[in-house]
């Protein structure tokens, strides 16, 4: 791959997707992009970014989900869904008694199992939610992935990720070799294309946002404007999980950590308070890193 189409490369995906590969990616693109050149009958990278110059939208879009990273399992690091259901949940449920709804938003789904997760957290919650309007809404760029995450159908390979013996019992159907989630389950799930670089304003408030393992894959800068969009998606008293890998600090303080569960995240109260003396819209502010 020459370095200029490697350079176009790196600006149309992360212009698409906010994906932000370093100068020295190449052997990624090349691993990603040379099969899909060939299934779509090109003769290697070169050809494929002149077809793509030349404006061929499908073979884009094909480009961007084949260089996004979907890995996801179900209960994935298992103790943000403990934090739901021994703290979030606890919480939220008495404080949303007069409502009785909670709407949830997994940002970034990929192949379903974390708004399942979440779907599944729900119901063993028991008969505190019976009868509540749960809203779980499913986004994700790739509408590849969504399109799996509709069906909810998983090979035996991936209910053995994560996933405890008892729900997989519970909750899913086996059928030859592959497993279904059950219709109430897969009902409460409501999938949507959605790119986090575009506006998201129109999805309306959450109780609890699950943004995992996808802002790592994104600039500073990004970062920036992402958190304080999802800030105003959060209802006052509601939660953002991150990734692992994944902080505000030293980058956003519109959200404040959890001082004692990590990966969890609450608004800035003092920003609030601010913004309002100010009677302006908040603006974001760098934060130099603790170390
Ligand atoms: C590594 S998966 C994370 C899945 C799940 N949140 C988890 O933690 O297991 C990252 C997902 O982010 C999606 N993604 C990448 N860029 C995106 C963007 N700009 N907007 C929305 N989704 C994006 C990818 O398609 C992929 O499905």
């Amino acid at each position: 791959m020459t370095l200029l189409d490697y350079e176009y490369l790196r600006k149309l995906l992360k212009e698409r997707s906010g994906l932000d590969l370093s100068a020295d990616k190449q052997y990624l693109v090349e691993s990603r992009l040379i099969p899909l050149a060939r299934r779509a009958g090109l003769g290697g990278i070169a050809e494929l970014v002149q077809k793509m110059k030349n404006g061929a939208d499908a073979l884009i879009t094909d480009v961007v989900e084949a260089m996004t990273t979907n890995e996801t399992f179900f209960f994935r690091d298992k103790i943000p869904f403990d934090h739901l259901r021994d703290t979030i949940l606890p919480q939220l449920v008495p404080a949303r008694s007069n409502r009785r709804a909670l709407r949830i938003w997994s940002a970034a789904s990929s192949t379903g199992q974390e708004p399942y997760s979440i779907a599944m957290c729900l119901r063993e919650f028991g008969p505190a939610l019976s009868g509540w309007r749960i809203e779980i809404v499913a986004t994700d760029l790739s509408q590849e992935v969504l399109e799996k995450s509709k069906a909810g159908i998983y090979s035996q390979f991936e209910v053995q990720r994560g996933l405890p013996i008892q729900m997989l019992v519970k909750y899913f159907k086996q059928t030859g070799e592959l497993w279904q989630l059950n219709a109430d389950i897969r009902g409460m799930v409501q999938h949507k294309q959605l790119n986090l670089l575009h506006d998201f304003s129109g999805l309306g408030k959450f109780d609890i946002i699950f943004c995992r393992n996808v802002l790592i894959y994104f600039d500073q800068d990004t970062k920036i404007r992402i958190f304080e969009r999802l800030s105003k998606m959060l209802e006052a008293d509601g939660t953002l999980m991150l990734g692992a890998a994944e902080t505000v600090v030293g980058i956003s303080d519109a959200f404040r950590p959890s001082p004692d569960k990590r990966g969890l995240y609450q608004l800035n109260p003092a920003r609030a308070v601010r913004s309002n003396a100010a009677g302006a819209s908040p603006q974001p502010l760098r934060v130099v890193a603790a170390r």
